[in-house]
């Protein structure tokens, strides 16, 4: 190298100055290209992803989205689900008509009842009271209606809390309120809703044989659904008028009390695996059920308190005679032959 420099020749004098300035260019080319390489990276990119449009392996994702299965690492209920896609279906139907509909069938509920009262208001006891009672409910039978009332309630207002919560409670509570009452009712709803199947089980168990239906109810129906808007009519009824049978008894109880508690008992876990497909789907039926059922309940609690003589079976199990000639007249004939 020394020996290069020292060459004083005009020859290697040339090829020296020659090496300079071509590495001065080089240098120079590649201070003002290199960043420009930013650009051309950014446009390979926004080419990549129109690419991506036909990209095989856009394509992969795409398919593991809409649910096709492959390998995972991690082993357990959902070995081998890529992407459990079903949650935002799941939250589309919860939020969507879940959370839309409900509403306006409860408000179509009450707003009947409140033109129910409107036409008919109280259903008065006809004629003066004797005095003269008969009994209705026995101890045991009251105590397993208030257990199964109360329940429902508490758990009504639980789980309401936790379905429309977001859009009612969170502008009055706030976030950090919102999320201690929504805390404490998903508690309760959880501890409490097995002891309301025990209850539902013990209701049905003491009273199916008298909702067992008969040719009366039918009759009941066709006279105007027991002519509940009609002053002073009162078709024949048993021990509980169709309505309750049907209602009450047949689609509150057995039908929608099975749906409820069966499909409770799987998001607790207490029946089958806690797959998240199965509990997407299970969580959408438990929640449209108990709104029919709270629904069919509001009509009973409204025509428990508008019939005059009725709250009184369920509180002291007592009716008056007058009362019972009235609603349930086949029933008392049985009760006084005794
Ligand atoms: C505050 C709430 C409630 C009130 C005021 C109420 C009132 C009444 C009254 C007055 C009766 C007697 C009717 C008669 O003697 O013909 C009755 C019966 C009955 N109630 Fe309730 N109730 C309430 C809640 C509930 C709930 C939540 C359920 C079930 C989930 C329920 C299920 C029943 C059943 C099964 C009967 C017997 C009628 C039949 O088997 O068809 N009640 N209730």
């Amino acid at each position: 190298m020394c020996g290069f420099i020292k060459d004083k020749t005009p020859k290697a004098v040339a090829r020296r100055k020659r090496i300079v300035l071509t590495s001065f260019a080089i240098l120079l080319a590649s201070v003002v290209l290199l960043p420009l390489g930013g650009y051309l990276y950014s446009g390979l990119s926004a080419q990549a992803a129109a690419e991506e449009q036909t990209n095989p392996r856009a394509n992969y994702w795409r398919a593991v989205r809409q649910g096709n299965t492959g390998y995972t690492a991690v082993m357990g209920q959902e070995t081998n689900t890529l992407i459990q896609n079903g949650g935002q279906n799941w939250r589309q139907w919860r939020n969507g008509p879940v959370a839309n509909i409900s509403p306006w069938f409860l408000a179509l509920v009450l707003l009947s009842l409140g033109l129910l009262f409107l036409l008919r208001g109280t259903m008065k006891i006809e004629g003066t009271l004797s005095g003269r009672t008969v009994t209705r409910y026995n101890v045991a039978e009251r105590v397993i209606h208030w257990y199964v009332a109360i329940l429902f309630i508490i758990l009504t207002i639980t789980g309401l809390s936790l379905l429309f919560g977001r859009a009612v409670l969170i502008p009055i509570l706030g976030y950090s309120g919102f999320s201690d009452w929504a805390n404490f009712s998903i508690l309760l709803h959880n501890y409490l809703g097995p002891f309301f199947t025990v209850g539902v089980v013990l209701a049905v168990i003491a009273w199916i044989k008298d909702n067992i239906p008969t040719a009366t109810d039918w009759q009941w129906f066709k006279e105007g659904v027991g002519g509940i808007l009609a002053k002073g009519k009162h078709p024949h009824a048993e021990r509980f008028n169709a309505g309750e049978k049907v209602f009450v008894f047949w689609l509150g109880l057995i039908v929608l009390g099975a749906i409820v508690s069966i499909t409770g008992f799987m998001l607790i876990g207490w029946i089958g695996e806690q797959m998240r497909a199965t509990m997407q789907l299970v969580n959408v039926i438990h929640a449209v059920a108990s709104i029919v059922w709270i629904g069919i309940i509001c009509g009973h609690i409204y025509l428990g308190l508008a019939t005059e003589g009725a709250l009184q079976g369920m509180t002291r199990g007592q009716v008056s005679e007058e009362w019972a000639k009235q609603h349930h007249d086949l029933w008392y004939k049985q009760a006084k032959k005794g």
